[in-house]
C-alpha cells in the first residue's frame, strides 16, 4: 500500500522498508546515536504516555519509546516499512493506513504526543498537508503535543526543493487549535535560528 501522489512513495517505490532498517542499524553500529528523537521525546512525557507514531516507517522511534515504556502507535502507509516494525515489536500497536484518513482508522483519540519525524511533513501528498495536521491535532488530549522534524532546504530532504515553508506549517497548526510552544534547530535540543535548515517544532493543543 502506498499513498496516491505522496512523494515518499514517489522517491521510494514503497518497496524499501528493509534498507531504511539496515541503514539505521549501520549508523548504531557506528556509534551513532539513532535515538535522539525518542529522548527528545520522551523528556516532553509523564510515564506510560500514550504516542501517536505518525508516518512511523520502521517503527525505530516508537520502539525505542515503548521499551522506556511509553504506549505507542505506529501509523504508516508503506507495507514495506512497517513489515519491519512488526516483525522487530510485533506487541507493538502497527496500523496500515494514510494519515490524510487518520480520522477513519478507528484510533482511540486522547493521544499525550503524536509524533511525525523524519520529514514525514514534507513527505505527504501535495496539497493534504494541512488535513492530516488537523487530523493530527484531533486525536491529541487537550494539552497535548505534536512534535514534528523537517528539513526546510535541499540539504536536509531527500527531495530537489522543500514542499512546505514553516510559515505554511505554523499555520496549518494553528487552524488546527495547535501553538507553537518550542522550536529546535536538532533532536538534540541546539537553538533554531530563522532560515535554519531544519526545524524540530513542539505544538501544543490548547486545552478547551
Ligand atoms: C523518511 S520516513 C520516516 C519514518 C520514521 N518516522 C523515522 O523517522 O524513521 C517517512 C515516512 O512517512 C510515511 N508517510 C508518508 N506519507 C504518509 C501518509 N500519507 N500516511 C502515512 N504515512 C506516510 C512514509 O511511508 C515513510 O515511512
Amino acid at each position: 500500500m502506498t499513498g496516491q501522489n505522496d512523494r515518499w512513495a514517489e522517491l521510494t517505490g514503497g518497496q524499501t522498508g528493509e534498507k531504511y532498517a539496515q541503514r539505521f542499524a549501520q549508523l548504531a553500529e557506528s556509534g551513532y546515536d539513532v535515538h535522539g528523537e525518542a529522548a527528545f521525546c520522551a523528556a516532553l512525557l509523564k510515564p506510560a504516555a500514550r504516542v501517536l507514531d505518525a508516518g512511523c516507517g520502521t517503527g525505530r522511534i516508537s520502539s525505542r519509546l515503548a521499551e522506556l515504556g511509553h504506549r505507542c502507535t505506529g501509523v504508516d502507509i508503506d507495507s514495506s516499512m512497517l513489515a519491519v516494525a512488526r516483525r522487530d515489536a510485533p506487541t507493538q500497536e502497527w496500523v496500515l493506513g494514510d494519515l490524510a484518513r487518520l480520522s477513519t482508522l478507528g484510533l482511540e483519540p486522547g493521544f499525550d504526543l503524536a509524533l511525525a519525524a523524519g520529514n514525514v511533513i514534507p513527505l505527504l501528498a501535495p496539497g493534504t498537508e494541512s488535513a492530516v495536521v488537523r487530523q493530527l491535532a484531533a486525536m491529541l488530549r487537550p494539552g497535548g503535543l505534536l512534535v514534528t522534524g523537517m528539513g526546510l532546504d535541499a540539504a536536509h530532504l531527500p527531495l530537489p526543493e522543500p514542499p512546505v515553508t514553516l510559515a505554511e506549517f505554523d499555520d496549518w497548526c494553528a487552524q488546527a487549535g495547535l501553538t507553537l510552544r518550542q522550536r529546535y534547530a536538532t533532536w538534540g535540543g541546539d537553538p533554531y535560528h530563522q532560515g535554519g535548515g531544519y526545524a524540530v517544532s513542539v505544538h501544543c493543543l490548547s486545552a478547551m
